[in-house]
Order: structure tokens, then sequence, then C-alpha cells
């Protein structure tokens, strides 16, 4: 269980990190930049785009598509690690539609707030919006078909518990649709032990290979992880971004190996 005092200074940093951005606003499709680049930066098929109504704008901090990788089907039950401003939600709701339900959970009350004010407007009745931690979401076990997450799981300190939590909440024969970045090798301590490398969403990236260890300690099988690199402007104003000094880390040392990931896998059956 993630109490007041298993919470670390890196749930408080990313939490600052994200409620500053959506504040101000600031998101990937949106024309800035954060963890979410990929070399795309309309992460999603325009079919789905075309989903929101009219008005709504795609505020995105993920770094990949998660929806498209669940195949989702209606009258499923999805949950979302890490909802942010609601969008895979959102577009989570329109597949599952009327007879599914979809979850969102979140640490950041900004996000929340923002998530929750958009479903009320897009008169979305089937999405919820849960304030809590990945470590210890507030979902009853077995009851969720599809679990996804967009660019998260790489910001939690304790990644073994938040694989844990999503196997418990899982129905046997549940599938775990993740966009998420890893890396193809170590990063330099230094970038490491940067706060905002963490939120930045690299800090915290593991190895494709103890990635998929973690997860079958969980329990999970069938897991694959398929890269989608990073271009070299999306390269350049994460650094940036991150405030890293790009001299003393050059591309090659540190994001050659950063990449983003289409991760599936499954709750045994
Ligand atoms: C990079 S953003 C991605 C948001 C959303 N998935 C998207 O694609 O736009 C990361 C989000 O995860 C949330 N988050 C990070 N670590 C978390 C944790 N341990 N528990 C709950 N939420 C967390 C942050 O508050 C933030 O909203």
């Amino acid at each position: 269980m993630t109490t007041t005092s298993s919470l670390t200074p890196i749930h408080d940093a990313v939490r600052e990190h994200y409620a500053e951005r959506i504040k101000n606003n600031a998101s990937c499709c949106g024309g800035g930049s954060d963890c979410c680049s990929t070399s795309d930066s309309n992460l999603y098929p325009a079919e789905l785009i075309a989903t929101l109504p009219e008005g709504e704008s795609a505020v995105s901090y993920g770094c990949g598509d998660p929806i498209t990788l669940a195949s989702l089907q209606p009258g499923q039950t999805v949950l979302d690690l890490g909802s942010g401003a609601g969008l895979d939600c959102f577009f989570a709701a329109k597949k599952v539609g009327a007879a599914g339900r979809v979850i969102g959970v979140d640490m950041t009350p900004e996000m929340i707030e923002r998530a929750r004010s958009s479903a009320k407007r897009m008169n979305l009745d089937n999405v919820e919006f849960r304030q809590g931690y990945l470590e210890a979401l507030p979902v009853d076990s077995s009851s969720v078909d599809v679990v996804i997450s967009n660019c998260v799981i790489n910001l939690s300190p304790d990644k073994p518990k938040v694989f844990g939590e999503a196997f418990r909440v899982l129905k046997p024969g549940g599938k775990f649709a993740v966009s998420d970045i890893v890396t193809g090798g170590p990063l330099p301590e230094e970038v490491k032990q940067s706060l905002s490398a963490w939120a930045g969403c690299v800090a915290g990236a593991v190895e494709a290979k103890e990635y998929t260890a973690m997860m079958e300690a969980a329990g999970f099988t069938d897991i694959t992880i398929k890269p989608v690199f990073f271009d070299k402007e999306t390269v350049d104003s994460a650094l940036e971004e991150m405030k890293l000094d790009i001299n003393q880390y050059p591309r090659e040392s540190v994001y050659q190996a950063v990449y983003s990931a289409k991760i599936t896998a499954y709750k045994p059956a």
C-alpha cells in the first residue's frame, strides 16, 4: 500500500512537474514538448482524433498510442494508469461504448480536475477519474479487462509494485497494453540522479529486459516489447527541456538507447 510515508521525493517532483504543465496547458499534441515526443508528433491515427467532439483539443503527455495497441471491444472495462488530462480515457470511452466503462487513475489533483471537467463537457458518462497512486491502485481486484497506460510507468520509483497492482486488478485473461519509455542499455549515473530527467521520462526508464523481468515476476505472460525510436529533433528538444547540458551528455551516450515502446502482456486465464 502506498501511504504518505512511502511516497518519495520522486513522486513529489513528478507531481509538481505535471501540475505545472497542465496549469500552463503545455502539451505534446498542442505543440509543446515533454516526454511525449516520438518521431511523429501526432501520436494517434487521424480517425481516432476524429472521435473527439469538435472544439476539444488533444492534450497529451504520452509517448505512443495504447488505444490502438489495446484493440478495445464494446462492453469492456478499461483502466488507464496515470491518465493525465484524460485523452486516452476519452478515446477508450468511445471504443467500449455505453456498455463499457473506463477508469483513469492519476496522483496529480490538477490532472484529475482537468480530466473530470473535460469528460463532463463531452457528456461522457462511462468514464470516471480517481485520484490515487499506481503503486496502490484504488481499484478492485480482478475487475478490469484491459489495463492501458501512456508514458507513466517509467516515472514510478517502485515499478515492481506497479506491475503487481496492474496484475491484481486485471481479470484472468485480461490484457496489458502500454506505451512507455525503456532503454537499450544503462544510463549515465548523473542522468539517473536528475529529478528533472526523471520527470521528463528519461532517468526512471529501465532496460527492456529489466522491464520484462519485473512483469514476469508480477505474473504476466506473453510479454512483447516493440521499440519505436525517437528522431534527432525530438532528442535535442527533450534534452533542452530537461535542462541537461547537451555537451556534457552527448546524444549518443544518453538517448541512442532511450526509446518509446509498445508493450503488451496478459494475465493468465
Ligand atoms: C507523462 S504524463 C502522461 C499522462 C497521460 N497518460 C497522457 O498520455 O497524456 C504522466 C502522468 O502520470 C501521473 N503519474 C506519474 N507517476 C504516478 C504515480 N506513481 N501514481 C499515479 N500517477 C502518476 C502524473 O501525474 C501525470 O499525469
